[in-house]
């Protein structure tokens, strides 16, 4: 009969719209509360774009913000000291909401993740009570990156890391909608702490590898192990969180290198690789922020030595420069490879990358979708690059491993170095050039650095050594000049 089989065709056609409204609603829904994207910021300055904006790492590796909020008051036991994540010494601006190098940004809910800074910007101090001052670009050197790692593994190995308990704690500093609880419940929390325990870190526990401490992270071995998933090798090669600023003065027409070890060719493929390794997947305006790093970052001039110079003294340290090091730190050989038979520096971060690892990582590059130039892997990496002296007086401690608290030091002979230091306090030494190293509050806020363990060492570039008090007083006067 015509009438109800219409009537019929009525209710399947009914039935199947509100199937699909509902399809769509979950579907927007869906999109809404995981996919939802809001810009962050506004940033008023360049400097603070540096320090917090989102280069997209929220999308693949953010942590839930609320989760990341209440970690430090849940497990206070896993931090090195008393006063959350600046127990990790990561610089932290008053009046700020996160630390300097953590974003927040909504993607489908409010997520952190990282940026550059937290391993390149300084901060350095006058006297133990004035605040310190932030250096965007320069050597994160108070930062614990490790600390920063292990907390973060440890919480999620803790069976309090469950929903009852952080949606309890949350409670505690926000009201979550019946709807959102119930996503932290079901998805976010389980899945957060899934992801945590999915990255293993056993490679940088092993006995025989002393800590990265503040200031300096095991670079090409966690390229190797987080990135490219290669195989352990045993190499361990702390390496000091370089300035970044200036970048423009890296000509590789020229043969100039970039990595302590001359490991890339050129800025753009640092910068895309050390973003890769924060945002694993890149997101469609990647190579916006790439653009937008690399012309901050070559534009950006070194600090000025901010506390006064003894001109005259200076002058007269200019002629010890020229003498003694301008033939590698301003000649033909600046930012390039000296070899490491020459220098004498520790070898072990040498050790600790290859071409087969470049190739690997040039392969991953092509996989993400990114060109670039790459990391090199047809020059031998048998040495340490002459770098670029500029800012050299907050670049403390020395070498590519930091393993030379101040200048006075390192213009002594290796034997007559500190063997034993603490590194990551922010108080500035004028007379040495470089940070405090040993007293009560060093050792409180720092990490002992031992000389003598595998990848610390401090032998090696004995230049300048042979100079008078004098000679020695006036070298280091003109060095701040840089
Ligand atoms: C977890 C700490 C960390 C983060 C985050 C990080 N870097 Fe680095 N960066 C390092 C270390 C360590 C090195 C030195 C590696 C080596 O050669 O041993 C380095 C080297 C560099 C260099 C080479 C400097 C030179 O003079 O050769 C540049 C440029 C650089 N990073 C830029 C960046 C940018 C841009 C970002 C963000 C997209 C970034 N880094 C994120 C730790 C970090
Ligand atoms: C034969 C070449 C050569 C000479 C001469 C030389 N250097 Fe170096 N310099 C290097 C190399 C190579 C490195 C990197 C070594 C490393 O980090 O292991 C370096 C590193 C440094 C660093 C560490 C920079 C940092 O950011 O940690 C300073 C400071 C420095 N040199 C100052 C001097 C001074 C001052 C003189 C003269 C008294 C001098 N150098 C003479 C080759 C040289």
């Amino acid at each position: 009969m015509p009438e109800r089989m219409s009537r019929k065709r009525n209710w399947v056609l009914s039935f199947l719209l509100l199937v699909a409204l509902l399809i769509g609603c979950g579907a927007f829904l869906a999109w809404y509360k995981f996919f939802r994207e809001q810009p962050d910021g506004p940033f008023v300055s360049n400097d603070e774009r540096f320090m917090y904006a989102s280069i997209g790492g929220e999308n693949a590796a953010g942590l839930p913000y609320w989760i990341f909020l209440v970690l430090p008051r849940m497990f206070p036991e896993y931090l090195p000291g008393p006063g959350g994540y600046a127990s990790l010494g990561i610089a932290w601006e008053e009046g700020r909401e996160l630390p300097v190098g953590f974003t927040k940004k909504v993607v489908g809910f409010p997520r952190v993740s990282n940026t550059c800074a937290v391993c390149h910007t300084a901060s350095y101090r006058a006297t133990p009570d004035a605040t310190p001052v932030f250096v965007p670009a320069g050597p994160g050197h108070t930062a614990n990156v490790q600390g920063f790692f292990r907390f973060l593994r440890d919480c999620a190995q803790d069976p309090r890391f469950n929903p009852d308990n952080l949606l309890e704690e949350i409670k505690r500093v926000t009201d979550l909608s019946l709807l959102d609880q119930l996503l932290y419940r079901f998805v976010i929390i389980p899945l957060t702490r899934k992801a945590l325990q999915q990255r293993s870190f056993d490679w940088m526990e092993r006995e025989d590898m002393a800590a990265w401490g503040h200031g300096r992270d095991d670079a090409m071995n966690l390229t190797k192990y987080f990135m490219l998933e290669m195989r352990e090798d045993g190499t361990y090669g702390p390496t000091d969180f370089p300035s970044i600023w200036n970048l423009k003065k890296y000509q590789p027409e020229r043969g100039m290198r970039m990595n302590w070890d001359g490991a890339t060719y050129n800025a753009r493929s640092v910068l895309i690789d050390s973003a890769l390794g924060i945002v694993a997947e890149p997101q469609r305006d990647f190579l916006h922020h790439i653009d937008w790093l690399l012309d901050y970052l070559s534009n950006l001039p070194p600090p000025p030595y901010p506390f006064p110079i003894d001109q005259a003294l200076a002058h007269a340290g200019e002629a010890l420069f020229t003498a003694e090091c301008a033939r590698c730190h301003r000649s033909e050989r600046t930012g390039k490879r000296v070899p490491l038979t020459e220098v004498g520096t520790d070898e072990n971060r040498i050790l600790s990358w290859s071409h087969a690892a470049a190739r690997a990582a040039n392969a991953k590059a092509l996989e993400l979708g990114v060109q670039r130039r790459g990391m090199i892997d047809d020059e031998p990496l048998n040495g340490y690059i002459a770098v670029h002296l500029d800012g050299v007086w907050l670049r403390a401690p020395y070498l590519h491993n930091g393993s030379v608290p101040t200048l006075r030091d390192l213009l002594k002979p290796a034997a007559e170095r500190p063997q034993m230091f603490y590194r990551g306090y922010d108080l500035y030494d004028q007379a040495a050039m470089g940070f405090v190293s040993a007293g009560t509050v060093a050792e409180r806020v720092g990490n002992l650095h031992d000389t003598r363990l595998r990848g610390n060492g401090n032998q090696g570039h004995e230049y300048g050594t042979g100079l008078s008090e004098e000679e020695r007083q006036a070298l280091i006067e003109y060095l701040k000049t840089l």
